[in-house]
Formats: C-alpha cells, sequence, structure tokens
C-alpha cells in the first residue's frame, strides 16, 4: 500500500498560462477530495508576480468543502507565506529549496543557505506540520547532474530545522532508478522511509520506473498529479508530474480511479 500525496492543484496548475477560473480549481479540489486521497496540496502562497496562476490562493482555501478525512497543503516560501497560509486555514504547509544553487537562484531568488535562513521563523512559527522540498535533487536544468551529496546536506540541514517530511524532488524528470537507488541509499541514513516522499516529474517517461525503485528501498509516499499535469515555471524543460492514474494502477492505493477521471474531467478543459 502507498499513499499519494496529490499535488495537482499545487504543481499541476502553477506552470499554466491561462488563468483558471477560481471556481473549477475549487470544484476540482473537491472532487479529489472524495475520492479516497488523504493529502492534497491545494495551492501556493507564494508571490502572485511570480506564480499569477495561484493569485487566488486565499479564494481556494475560502471556498473548497474540506473533508475532514484529508490534510490540506499548501506552499509557503517564507513568512509572509506563513501568515496567509494561517489565514487560509491549511493543515500543514510545505517549504521549498533545491540542491541547486542556480535553481534556488531562480525559482526563490535566494541562495540555497538564505531559504534555509528564511525557513527558520516560518518552521517556528507554523502551528501545523511542515513538509520540506528538495527540488533538482538528481539533475538541475542549469547545472546538469547534481552529487546526491549535496542533497543530502540540504535534507540534514531541513531535518535540523524542523522540518516534519521531506519530499525529493525530481524537478526536470531526468533521474534513472539507478540514480533513485544511489541517492536513497544515502538519504535514508538521514531520514527514514516514514518520514520520506517521492515528488517524480515524467519528461522522460521515467518516472513510473524512478517510483518502483523508490518502492523497493521502502517508501510509500509518492507525490503525484491526477492527469499527469505539472511543472515548474523556473525549470526549463520540467514537464508534468508522474500521474496519479499511473500510481493507483501500478501500487495499490486508498484511491478511487473512476473517482480521479471524474475530478480529472473538471480540470482538463481549462489546460490550454
Ligand atoms: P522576491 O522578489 O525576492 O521577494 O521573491 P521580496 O521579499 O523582495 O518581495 C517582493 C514582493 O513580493 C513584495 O511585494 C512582497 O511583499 C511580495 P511588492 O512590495 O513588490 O509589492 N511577496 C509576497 N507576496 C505574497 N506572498 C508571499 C510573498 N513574499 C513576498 N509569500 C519569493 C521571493 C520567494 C517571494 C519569490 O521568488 C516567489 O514567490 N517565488 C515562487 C517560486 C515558485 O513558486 N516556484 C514554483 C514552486 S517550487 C516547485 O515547483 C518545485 C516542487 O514542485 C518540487 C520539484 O518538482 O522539485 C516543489
Ligand atoms: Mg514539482
Amino acid at each position: 500500500m502507498i499513499r499519494i500525496v496529490e499535488v495537482g492543484p499545487r504543481d499541476g496548475l502553477q506552470n499554466i498560462k491561462p488563468l483558471v477560473p477560481t471556481d473549477i480549481k475549487v470544484a476540482f479540489i473537491d472532487a479529489l477530495s472524495k475520492t479516497g486521497l488523504e493529502e492534497i496540496e491545494i495551492t501556493s502562497f507564494v508571490s502572485p508576480k511570480w506564480v499569477p496562476q495561484l493569485a487566488d490562493a486565499e479564494e481556494v482555501c475560502e471556498q473548497i468543502d474540506r473533508n475532514p478525512s484529508v490534510t490540506y497543503m499548501a506552499l509557503v516560501p517564507n513568512e509572509k507565506g506563513l501568515e496567509r497560509a494561517i489565514a487560509g486555514r491549511v493543515d500543514k504547509i510545505a517549504v521549498f529549496t533545491a540542491a541547486s544553487e542556480t535553481f534556488s537562484e531562480r525559482n526563490v531568488s535566494a541562495s540555497i543557505a538564505q531559504t534555509i535562513e528564511r525557513f527558520k521563523p516560518v518552521i517556528a512559527g507554523s502551528p501545523v506540520p511542515v513538509r520540506g522540498y528538495v527540488s533538482t535533487a538528481f539533475y538541475c536544468p542549469y547545472e546538469g547532474k547534481i552529487d546526491p551529496s549535496k542533497v543530502a546536506d540540504v535534507i540534514a540541514q531541513l531535518l535540523d530545522i524542523g522540518c516534519d517530511e521531506i519530499s525529493i524532488g525530481d524537478t526536470i524528470g531526468r533521474a534513472q532508478p539507478d540514480e533513485v537507488r544511489t541517492l536513497l541509499e544515502l538519504s535514508l541514513t538521514l531520514c527514514g522511509v516514514d518520514q520520506t516522499a517521492m515528488h517524480f516529474h515524467d519528461t522522460f517517461g521515467n518516472a513510473i520506473g524512478n517510483a518502483r525503485a523508490s518502492y523497493e528501498m521502502g517508501i510509500r509516499v509518492f507525490d503525484s498529479s491526477t492527469s499527469g499535469i505539472g511543472g515548474c515555471p523556473f525549470a526549463p524543460g520540467a514537464q508534468g508530474n508522474i500521474s496519479t492514474e499511473a500510481l493507483i494502477t501500478d501500487f495499490e492505493t486508498t484511491v478511487d480511479p473512476g473517482k480521479i477521471a471524474e475530478a480529472g474531467a473538471i480540470i482538463v478543459p481549462y489546460l490550454g
């Protein structure tokens, strides 16, 4: 059995240019909430100038119909984002940094060390659990292959400042199963399987093989997006996340495939 963290409403939409109406996002999230998913990343409290698609984060949080058995998570880059997330009554926040300095600068205008400093008051002030994303954990669109020791170093820092969970991101979908195994052999010595999630994008069709390799190493939490939407506007070439449909076909889960198809049908016409 695996646990899926549905990131479609956040990762799936942030890279879509035409603005999706708020009521469609709300209908998508409400439909996802009835599929058996336990956790959904619903939006992002980043700068609306950087990610205009998610500028309606407050409205989304206000309008969704919350299912008490679902954890609603949102991305938070800094203290201002935390204030907004608390007002939005999310159940969990996710801070995000990277294993590549160049990507970190392009994504959040800060070095990795500066992001860690920014996160300290965010984590200290968070009334809810905190996930920490490590992007470009295998390849960076600017720097190429990333050394696993760099990833381990960032994971150690995120745990040290109080993250409850780490999500390891193959941001541009270039990892291969042997690279996943190599990184996990190292990272699992710092952060156990109960605290690790894998976040695969699927640019080259490797994502399901990477998920299987992670599963064999003991990983049971995977991020995915319904209909395989997704990508980062600051990572050229980043394609969609591994689809929720692919994960529920390959692994045993609590999620109903028919209901995921219904949720997907709500959002797909708006993807441009
Ligand atoms: P900055 O410009 O360096 O920040 O951006 P600043 O502190 O100088 O603020 C500039 C302006 O933004 C100010 O407004 C602030 O008030 C405002 P102004 O005075 O110009 O009117 N501002 C905010 N507004 C609302 N909410 C906030 C906020 N913070 C500042 N939280 C910043 C720094 C981090 C804000 C910016 O770079 C940013 O928002 N970046 C977002 C990048 C992003 O969302 N990337 C995609 C998500 S990461 C991802 O997709 C990878 C992942 O999926 C895993 C994987 O695949 O690997 C997680
Ligand atoms: Mg992503």
